[in-house]
């Protein structure tokens, strides 16, 4: 009805679509998602406290999402892994449950949903009672199913999230499992100093997240070079080969473009033979511990005359393409492990562009629902 739109309208603000509105917002609902919770140079995660002693003791984290919550669970892997010494697996709900994969008893089950009402997730979470793990909820939606059938968990609080495309939902799981990482790992004294920087990379995020959107119109510039591509590859490896994944996600369900993330170490096995000159390639290449390795990566893709967008940190342009050949997108440096967060918004602003330019529904993509509740 005209009303309806009317309200829509109100709440967009001066945005033209909610996934616009949802990607500037992310200063704040980062600044949300902290509330309280950095305290004293630790960390307080209520809803976790009871916790803790039984997820240190478990054999393994195993983390289930579906799309978006499972790429945000695989950029906390890293970090997971790093701050509490404990292997961590990752699922893919409708996959886990295909295979009927093992769970144990001693076992901490990550579920990760904006919604909190995922079908394959919530059946995944009722597969790993049934095995006996410990189940937690990561979660926006307060009162979902996935946070009343958890036996703990932690909110993500990033406000309610309206376009399908799913955005500050995102960085904001990152950061609350990098708090939920830091606060299983804070009984180790040998990684006190990391954490201490990695609190610090916390608190100054959401200030670095405002820099980034600044890039906005020279997203909106690149969106208008690639409108016509066919396709778009995304290479990322370590800490950002889930933003790989999830760039390439939000291109192919709103702008409708065939899009790939992969890992840069599996490029020479296979998806180097696509390389040409009209292929737009995206290579993130920010600084860790896996530059030069990236480095090489952006030199074999030139000599094969790619046509590589690269993403590096702020004053790395002449580092990471010597010759000026390729097109350079530069990011404020954070932490390592917080870099994810900083290095989807350049391409969830990409995405968006691109989906307004050519011409598609931003908020509601063909054929998608925002919370997908059959199996
Ligand atoms: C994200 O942009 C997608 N719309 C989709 O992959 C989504 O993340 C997925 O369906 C999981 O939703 P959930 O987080 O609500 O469980």
């Amino acid at each position: 009805s005209v009303l309806e739109m009317e309200v829509e309208q109100i709440k967009k603000g001066s945005y033209d679509h909610f996934m616009q509105k949802e990607i500037h917002e992310q200063p704040h609902s980062l600044t949300t998602t902290m509330r309280g919770r950095l305290k004293d140079g630790g960390i307080l995660l209520g809803g976790l406290k009871e916790h803790l002693r039984t997820i240190r003791r478990s054999r393994r984290v195993v983390f289930i999402g579906c799309g978006t919550s499972y790429n945000a669970a695989l950029a906390a892997r890293p970090f997971v892994e790093e701050l509490t010494g404990i292997p961590v697996t990752m699922e893919v709900a409708s996959d886990l449950l295909d295979r009927q994969g093992p769970i144990y008893r001693e076992d901490t089950a990550v579920f990760v949903s904006q919604s909190g009402e995922t079908a394959d997730t919530l059946l995944a979470l009722d597969y790993a009672l049934e095995n006996g793990a410990l189940c937690v909820g990561v979660t926006n939606t307060v009162g979902s199913t996935l946070s009343r059938r958890t036996h703990c968990g932690v909110h993500i609080n990033a406000g309610c999230e309206i376009g399908v495309a799913s955005t500050k939902a995102y960085t904001s799981q990152i950061v609350a499992m990098a708090m939920m990482a830091l606060a299983i790992g804070s009984d180790q004294i040998s990684t006190q100093a990391r954490r201490d920087a990695i609190i610090s990379g916390l608190s100054s995020l959401p200030r670095n997240v405002s820099e980034v959107l600044k890039l906005d119109v020279d997203m909106k510039e690149l969106a208008s070079s690639l409108v016509d591509s066919e396709s778009l590859l995304v290479f990322g490896r370590g800490y950002n080969y889930a933003t790989a994944l999830e760039g390439a996600l939000k291109v192919k369900e709103v702008a409708l473009m065939h899009s790939e993330g992969m890992l840069a170490g599996e490029m020479k096995h296979g998806p180097l033979a696509l390389v040409d000159e009209n292929l737009p390639i995206i290579v993130i290449a920010t600084r860790d511990a896996c530059f030069s390795k990236q480095q090489s990566v952006i030199q074999q893709l030139l000599s094969r005359k790619g046509r590589l967008i690269v993403m590096c940190s702020k004053g790395d342009a002449s580092a990471v393409c010597p010759n000026g050949s390729c097109r350079v997108i530069e990011v404020p440096e954070v932490a390592d492990c917080l870099q994810p967060v900083i290095n989807i918004i350049p391409l969830q602003l990409l995405a968006y562009h691109l989906t307004v330019l050519r011409g598609f529904d931003v908020d509601q993509p063909r054929n998608l629902a925002k919370s997908v509740t059959t199996q």
